[in-house]
């Protein structure tokens, strides 16, 4: 059986990521695929611990190499509960977030480097590397308004505050920005850029043509 094709959804919050998972999932679905959705941190029951302690804004500082690992803590549990059993399968996997979350967000936006993540990838992920990333990068101004408002939601409306993360200054995002621009300049064949501040379905339209684009050759080289 050949495997599953392996694809991840990038960029900051805010950028309209999860209403381009939910429309490509649904655009697969219709065509007869049934994809396995998940995202990170979570995806898992024990992901979903390690979220709650990443992203509770009430939880004591974490160090960011402790950040770095729970991220790749949270990494390994996925892929072996969900995305390697998937993909051996010959199962499509979408997922919402990987390894170039923690390039950016680690190691751009916490300053650890790149060099860091690349090695703990290496001795978590192994092999294991998307065929395709959709990064959305709207400009930097839009993804802060869009996850201001967001957060500003989600605390009215659950009482919960996950918002450690928007509560990070102007120039923590700017680096994480930065850095995911950097890994799509490096990475061309893999990662798609979706750049400008687009509509939803302008968006959509770019994200078909690249899956569709990838699932062909794919096809052709099988
Ligand atoms: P989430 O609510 O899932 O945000 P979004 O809907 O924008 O994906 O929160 C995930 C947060 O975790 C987000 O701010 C990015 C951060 N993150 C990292 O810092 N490093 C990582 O490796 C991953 C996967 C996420």
């Amino acid at each position: 059986m050949p495997r599953g094709l392996f694809i991840t959804l990038e960029g900051l919050d805010g950028s309209g990521k999860t209403t381009q998972l939910q429309r490509l999932a649904a655009w697969m679905q219709k065509r007869g695929m049934d994809p396995v959705i998940t995202r990170q941190p979570g995806g898992t029951a024990t992901g979903d611990r390690i979220r709650a302690l990443l992203l509770d804004a009430g939880s004591t500082p974490i160090a960011p190499m402790a950040e770095l690992a729970l991220m790749f803590a949270d990494r390994a549990q996925a892929i072996q509960e969900v995305i390697e059993p998937a993909l051996a399968a010959g199962k499509t996997v979408v997922c919402d977030r990987f390894t170039d979350s923690t390039e950016a967000y680690q190691g751009g936006g916490r300053q650890l480097g790149s060099e860091v993540v690349t090695q703990m990838h290496t001795l978590i992920c192994g092999e294991l590397k998307p065929d395709l990333t959709l990064l959305l990068l709207p400009s930097l101004e839009a993804s802060l308004a869009r996850a201001r408002r967001r957060n500003d939601r989600t605390t009215q409306e659950t009482g919960t505050n996950e918002s450690r993360f928007e509560q990070e200054k102007k120039d923590f995002y700017k680096r994480v920005w930065q850095k995911y621009r950097e890994i799509a300049e490096r990475e061309p064949e893999r990662v798609i850029l979706i750049e400008g501040n687009l509509t939803i379905d302008e968006a959509h339209e770019q994200i078909i043509e690249a899956v569709s684009e990838r699932m062909m050759a794919l096809r052709a080289k099988s």
